[in-house]
């Protein structure tokens, strides 16, 4: 089995480096690709050939994060590397899950359909557009994945949209309600609109168990839950589609302010590896262990960003340590 390891931009090598020690330490391949910002400074693509090809044809890819100040507002960005990635994987539903105490929830985010995906452009009159446009084949592969989960879970599915306002959501609606009914009746579904359902998720997060919704709403709602449970350096998720490997990413960016200090937290770098173990590679046991050992690393030797002293190797020791154990 191999890995694929793009490490990015920022704190993306920093809190690679302790995803990778936790690889070697569990006897798995990996190798590393340039890929972001980076790439582009230095191959003139946010997405080299090369990388993608050994992203195909590795078992799971594990990416940090990318994003360099100095490209912001240049044509070539290397968000562009991000979505090209995703879009060319086929790894249309994100699971992003966040957990603390009390906190159990997941949600399933379409990926690679929507607003961020729809027509865009510039018309003579000066209006800028997005268009978000879905197919029911997109809507019903991404709900199975949600069902499939909350399934397996013992638990239900909310599904939000914005039914009251947007066409798609019609759509995204009635096929989210057939699939369940025909398919997966032993499994509860509600409806939410997405404005209530965003207090829920602040007021009520307890009470949610698996998420599903499309791509914008899916983007803003998982780090509003990461916020609820500790914060952006702790969230964690996996993109995974029918066939081929899947994408594993902490739901953090590069964090340029504090990059090259030593101190972010490897913790959403460490859980999406977790993740990578259960959803890539099969290897259940290996991930309840990571993810039991960076929770433990997290109460005995928090970061900065959570109000400790630990610094990123720091971190990784304490994880090592248990895993060890
Ligand atoms: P960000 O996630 O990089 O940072 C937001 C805040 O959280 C900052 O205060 C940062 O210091 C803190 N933070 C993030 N990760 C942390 C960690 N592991 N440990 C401790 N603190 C952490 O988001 P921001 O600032 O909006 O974007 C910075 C760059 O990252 C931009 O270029 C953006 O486009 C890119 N980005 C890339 C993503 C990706 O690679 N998937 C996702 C989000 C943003
Ligand atoms: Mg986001």
């Amino acid at each position: 089995m191999t890995v694929a390891v793009l490490p990015g931009d920022g704190i993306g090598p920093e809190v690679a480096a302790e995803a990778i020690r936790v690889l070697d330490a569990l006897g798995i391949e990996h190798a590393e690709h340039s890929f972001g910002g980076g790439a582009i400074l230095s191959a003139g693509t946010p997405l080299p050939d090369e990388t993608l090809a050994a992203c195909r044809e590795s078992d799971a890819i594990l990416l940090a994060a990318v994003g360099l100040p100095e490209l912001e507002g240049k044509p070539l960005r290397p968000e562009q590397g991000l979505l090209g990635l995703r879009k060319e994987l086929g790894v249309y539903a994100n699971l992003r899950p966040a957990r603390a105490p009390g906190i159990d929830l997941i949600v399933v985010r379409e990926l690679v359909g929507g607003l961020y995906f729809g027509a865009k452009g510039t018309r003579d009159d000066g209006t800028w557009f997005d268009t978000c446009e879905y197919t029911r084949l997109e809507v019903e592969r991404v709900a199975h994945r949600a069902f499939a989960l909350a399934r397996e879970r013992k638990g239900r599915v909310t599904s939000v949209d914005k039914v009251n306002v947007m066409h798609t959501s019609r759509l995204w609606r009635d096929v989210v309600t057939e699939l369940g009914a025909t398919e997966y009746p032993d499994v509860p579904l509600d409806h939410a609109l997405v404005d209530s359902f965003a207090m829920t998720v602040v007021n009520a997060p307890e009470s949610i168990d698996v998420v599903l919704t499309e791509n914008t709403f899916g983007d803003i709602l998982s780090d509003v839950a990461a916020a609820m449970t500790g914060g952006l350096g702790l969230a964690a998720s996996a993109s995974l589609g029918d066939e081929g490997p899947g994408l594993f990413e902490p739901v953090h960016g590069s964090a340029p302010q504090i990059a090259g200090q030593g101190i972010a937290n490897p913790a959403g770098m460490l859980r999406s590896t977790a993740l990578l173990l259960r959803y890539g590679l099969g290897l259940e046991d290996e991930a309840v262990a990571l993810e039991r050992a960076v929770d433990g690393a997290l109460r005995a030797a928090p970061t900065l960003d959570l109000g400790g002293s630990s610094g990123t190797r720091e971190m990784g020791d304490a994880v090592l340590r248990r895993l060890a154990a």
